[in-house]
């Protein structure tokens, strides 16, 4: 392994190029990250930095967000098999019919959502806004809310509007279940309990805060509590720990593990390195109309 990340390193440098992990990715790709951030926070990274080669260390969606906010730069994934299946949930085609049927409401998508689908958004969110945002647009008469039917429950629920959500979820955060967090409750009772937002509502119900990645990892940092159960992937555990020397975490679930993240390996991101490879690229007409959905929501927040 040792070798591996000195080749690594080495043909960085040379390349000129950054690593950038997700905080779900494994620990060994984890700790050769330039950075290490949630979905939104890597893609302006790639946007501000001088490199001009961007090893994504996460999945699809990711890689094109990226590419979205920074058409100049060379956006590598090192497995492009690395896919969002929430984000696969729905397609440009099945939001245009959503749309036929409600032509009057303001369309908002999570930032997981295919470049293509973005592409038809009025604004665009994160697990981190998207409850500014939908505050933000209290005079829409209708708002549709894709591709996340738990995390529009989640926003629904805090801001009293209704919404006309898309039958998605995420298959790693539905494995999350009610017993799981009783039963760890049960075995650390001075624990805070920290879940996704993408979890189930029963699950959210049961926890003291719901967050995104980036503001577990912040939540974790301020608080003074020393125990903490995670309700997401389990990957963003190995992060906490390196932020967070003295604190324990427990996570919610085992299962709670995304297949998808899992497919980089120190292997692959050599690889990726050695043969500039797998490019991803939005294509232009698609990348302005995605990227207006993007800047729209940072205006608000
Ligand atoms: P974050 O934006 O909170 O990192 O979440 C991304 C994701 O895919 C959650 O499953
Ligand atoms: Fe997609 Fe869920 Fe994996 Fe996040 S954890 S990338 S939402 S499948």
């Amino acid at each position: 392994m040792k070798q591996l990340i000195e080749k690594i390193n080495k043909l960085k440098q040379q390349r000129k190029a950054i690593i950038l992990s997700h905080n779900y990715q494994p620990p060994e790709i984890q700790d050769i990250a330039d950075y290490g951030g949630d979905s939104l926070e890597l893609s302006r990274i790639a946007a501000s930095t001088e490199a001009k080669v961007v090893i994504f260390c996460g999945v699809h969606f990711m890689a094109e967000t990226a590419s979205i906010l920074c058409p100049n730069k060379m956006i590598l994934m090192p497995d492009l098999m690395a896919g969002c299946p929430m984000a696969n949930m729905i397609t440009a085609e099945d939001l245009r019919e959503l749309k036929k049927r409600h032509p009057k409401a303001v369309v908002v998508g999570y930032v997981n959502t295919s470049a293509d689908v973005k592409a038809e958004l009025d604004i665009c969110c994160t697990s981190t806004n998207a409850v500014e945002v939908v505050n933000y647009l209290k005079d829409a008469e209708e708002i549709i809310f894709v591709p996340d039917k738990y995390l529009a429950d989640f926003v629904s629920r805090r801001t009293g509007k209704r919404l006309i959500s898309w039958d998605g979820y995420c298959p790693t955060h539905v494995k999350i279940l009610p017993e799981n967090i009783v039963k760890q409750v049960r075995l650390h009772p001075h624990a805070k309990v920290i879940v996704h937002p993408e979890c189930i509502p029963e699950v959210v119900d049961l926890a003291d805060v719901a967050l995104s990645t980036s503001r577990m990892c912040k939540y974790v940092k301020e608080s003074d509590a020393k125990e903490f159960i995670i309700g997401t992937d389990v990957g963003i555990i190995h992060r906490l720990h390196k932020d967070n020397p003295g604190k324990k975490f427990y996570p919610a679930s085992e299962l709670a593990v995304c297949p998808n993240m899992k497919r980089i390996s120190l292997e692959k991101v050599l690889w990726s390195l050695e043969e500039l490879r797998e490019e991803v690229r939005v294509p232009d007409d698609i990348r302005k109309r995605a990227r207006k959905a993007i800047d729209k929501m940072l205006e608000i927040k």
